[in-house]
């Protein structure tokens, strides 16, 4: 696979370790990713896009050009074929994630048959990870520090300070 571009999309809302153990596995096999946050105004995230972007800028700085962080709106396919993407990739942590992940899979594959779904298996340390879990235990003053890189786990403390 040369040059291959693959595209990691999500809500990102905030990035987890959990994202971050699967950007590490995606530049493993693509040459780049691009990790796209999803702008969808009808969801509404604890972060702005702007400060979501700024967080995935900073905990992926490390990985210089193999990864650049952007954001799309609408659908997820007319980004894929704009970036000329060959696939995007997504985590499954469990069984649970199957059901919406394959549905979202096929309906992706029927709108773009040219553009394939990578799932990847994130490490077992953060199988039971999800974003809106480390939101609630952040809001209820808990420790996040192994769930989150510090300098999320900096923006979400001074989230919940000034709500
Ligand atoms: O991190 P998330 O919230 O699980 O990511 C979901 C995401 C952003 C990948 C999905 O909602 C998406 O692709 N949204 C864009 C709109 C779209 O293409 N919808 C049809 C997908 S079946």
């Amino acid at each position: 696979m040369s040059e291959s571009l693959a595209v990691y999309p999500g809500s990102f809302d905030p990035v987890t370790n959990g994202h971050l153990d699967l950007v590490e596995r995606g530049i493993r096999i693509f040459n780049k990713l691009i990790v796209a946050v999803v702008n969808n105004p009808g969801k509404e995230p604890l972060f702005s896009l702007e400060e979501r972007i700024d967080m995935l800028r900073e905990t992926t700085r490390k990985y210089g050009h193999a990864v650049q962080v952007d954001s799309f709106d609408g659908l997820l396919v007319d980004y894929l074929v704009e970036k000329k993407a060959v696939a995007y990739i997504r985590g499954l942590r469990a069984v649970s994630d199957y059901e919406y992940e394959f549905e979202m899979a096929m309906t992706n594959r029927r709108l773009v048959p040219e553009v394939e779904t990578v799932f990847f298996a994130p490490s077992e340390d953060f199988t039971f990870l999800r974003a809106s879990t480390v939101k609630e235990v952040a809001k209820l003053g808990g420790n996040i520090s192994s769930f989150v890189p510090p300098y999320v786990e900096q923006y979400l403390k001074e989230k919940f300070q000034k709500l």
